[in-house]
């Protein structure tokens, strides 16, 4: 398995302002859910979506020592940084991308504002970072 058999959920853009960043969505035709806190990670996260196409995940930091915060640290005021992929079997699928030298940065934990599915962390030096989501299993 590589990523080309994955489907992407939805792209995380890391926003300085929640607030502003969910209006300009809103006023580019996006329906924009509720701002949901994710004590995990320490932030605050919000779905931006249009139908038939991937979701896009505004992310803010809600900590001073949140892990996003770096993202925006030359003060950008939003800047994409991992695009996000539904995965059935979320240790099947980690396993897979290592042997494909993608580095686990983060474990999974679960996502508040995914209904508490489970999401992990990878990084590859050429590729970026990628975010695996398990599927409900229902
Ligand atoms: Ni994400």
């Amino acid at each position: 398995m590589d990523i080309k058999d994955l489907k992407l959920a939805h792209i995380g853009v890391a926003v300085a302002d929640m607030t502003t960043a969910r209006q300009v969505y809103i006023e580019n035709g996006y329906l924009c859910g509720n701002v949901v806190y994710d004590p995990v990670q320490k932030v605050n996260i919000c779905f931006a979506e249009k139908p038939d196409e991937p979701r896009v995940e505004l992310i803010e930091a809600a900590a001073e020592d949140a892990p996003v915060r770096k993202i925006l640290e030359n003060g950008e005021p939003a800047v994409a940084y991992h695009v996000c992929y539904a995965v059935a079997d979320l240790e099947k699928s980690i396993a897979d991308l290592r042997k494909e030298n993608w580095l686990l940065v983060k474990n999974p934990v679960p996502a508040v504002a995914c209904g508490n599915a489970r999401v992990a962390f990878l990084y590859s030096q050429s590729a970026g970072l990628i975010e695996l989501l398990e599927e409900d299993k229902k």
